[in-house]
C-alpha cells in the first residue's frame, strides 16, 4: 500500500498508539548487575575507571546485593579480586576465597537473588591470562581442569549459576561433568560462548586488575572480524551443557546477537561491557548525551536484537527508570 493510503505516522500519532504497537519492552526482569569483591574489610571503594562502580569486600557485599534485590533485579554477577595472585590462580578455587565467602554472605541475606559467578583465572594469575601457561602458551586442557575446580568451589559455596568467561575449548564440558559428579546437577552454566577479543574491556581490566602482563587474548577470544565462528562456538557450548549462552560485547555485536537469536532456542545473554558503559558516561559527563535516555535506548537495542538477558553496569539505574 502506497502513500496516501498508507501513512506510517498514523501509528506514531500519540503515546497510547505507540504503546499499542510497541514490539520491544525492556524489563527489570532482563537485567543482571555485575559486582566486584576484593579481599579486605569494610570496603566500598569507588573504581576509578568505572563511574558508580565499587570494590566491595565479603563483609559489605551482602548489603549491596540486598539493594540490588530490592530494586527487583533478579541476579548479580560476581567478580573476585584475590589477596594474592600466583602462577596458576589457585585463590580462584580456595574454599575461603573472596567469591566463595561473598556467595555465602549474599545467600544468607538475599536468598531469592540469583548469584552468578564469573569463572576465569585472569584476575587470579600473576601474568593476567585466562589460563595456565606452558612454554609461553596458554595450555587449554590444563586450564579446563582448573576452571572445573573453580566452578565446583562456587557451587559448593552456593552459586546458582556459573559463568565461564575464559574461552578455552571444552570448558563447558569439564564444568558440567564436575558439577554432575558432585551432586550439583541443578547449578546452571551461563557460558560466555561468543566472546570477542575486544578493546571495549579496557575499564574492566583496571577494575578487576586482570590485564595480561604480556601479549593479548587473541589466541583464545574471538577475532572481531568473524561471525560464523560465533555460531559454531555457541552450538558447541550448548552441546557441552550450557543452559544460557552469551554474546560479548553487546553493542558492537548486535548482528551476532540477532543471528544467534534466529538460530538457537536457549536463553541468550548479552554483556553490555565496561567500555560501552564508560563511552556513554563520558559523553554524558561532557554534556553531549542525555544519560538516561541514551542508556534506555542502548539497552532496548540489545533486547530488540534478540537478547533475553542483559548484563549491565546500568542495571540499578535502569531498574529505577523502568
Ligand atoms: C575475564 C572477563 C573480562 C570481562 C568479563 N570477564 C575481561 C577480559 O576478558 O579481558 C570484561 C567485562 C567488561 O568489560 O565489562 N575474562
Amino acid at each position: 500500500m502506497a502513500f496516501p493510503k498508507n501513512r506510517m505516522r498514523r501509528l506514531r500519532s500519540n503515546p497510547a498508539m505507540r504503546r499499542l504497537v510497541c514490539q520491544t519492552s525492556l524489563s527489570v526482569d532482563d537485567l543482571v548487575y555485575p559486582l566486584f569483591v576484593r579481599e579486605g574489610k569494610g570496603l566500598k571503594e569507588p573504581i576509578k575507571s568505572m563511574t558508580d562502580c565499587y570494590h566491595f569486600s565479603p563483609d559489605t557485599i551482602a548489603a549491596e546485593a540486598a539493594e540490588v534485590a530490592s530494586l527487583g533485579i533478579p541476579a548479580v554477577l560476581l567478580f573476585g579480586l584475590p589477596g594474592k595472585k600466583d602462577d596458576i590462580g589457585s585463590q580462584a578455587w580456595a574454599e575461603d576465597g573472596v567469591v566463595q565467602r561473598s556467595i555465602k554472605e549474599i545467600k544468607k541475606s538475599s536468598p531469592e537473588l540469583l548469584v552468578i559467578t564469573d569463572i576465569c583465572l585472569c584476575a587470579y594469575t600473576e601474568h593476567g591470562h585466562c589460563g595456565v601457561i606452558k612454554d609461553g602458551k596458554i595450555d587449554n586442557d590444563a586450564t579446563c581442569e582448573l576452571l572445573a575446580k573453580v566452578a565446583l568451589s562456587h557451587a559448593q559455596a552456593g552459586a546458582d549459576v556459573v559463568a565461564p568467561s575464559d574461552m578455552m575449548d571444552g570448558r563447558v564440558k569439564y564444568i558440567r561433568e564436575a558439577l554432575e559428579e558432585n551432586g550439583f546437577e541443578n547449578v546452571a552454566i551461563m557460558s560466555y560462548a561468543a566472546k570477542y577479543a575486544s578493546a571495549f574491556y579496557g575499564p574492566f581490566r583496571d577494575a578487576a586488575e586482570s590485564a595480561p602482563s604480556f601479549g593479548d587474548r587473541r589466541t583464545y577470544q574471538m577475532d572481531p572480524v568473524n561471525c560464523d565462528q560465533a555460531m559454531a562456538e555457541i552450538a558447541l557450548d550448548i552441546e557441552e551443557g550450557a543452559d544460557i549462552v552469551m554474546v560479548k560485547p553487546a553493542l558492537a555485536y548486535l548482528d551476532i546477537i540477532c543471528r544467534a537469536r534466529q538460530r538457537f532456542d536457549c536463553p541468550l545473554a548479552a554483556y553490555n561491557v565496561s567500555g560501552e558503559y564508560m563511552m556513554l558516561n563520558s559523553a554524558a559527563d561532557a554534556g553531549l548525551l542525555d544519560r538516561e535516555a541514551t542508556m534506555l535506548e542502548m539497552l532496548t537495542a540489545i533486547k530488540r536484537a534478540g537478547a533475553d538477558i542483559i548484563i549491565t553496569y546500568f542495571a540499578k539505574e535502569a531498574a529505577k527508570q523502568l
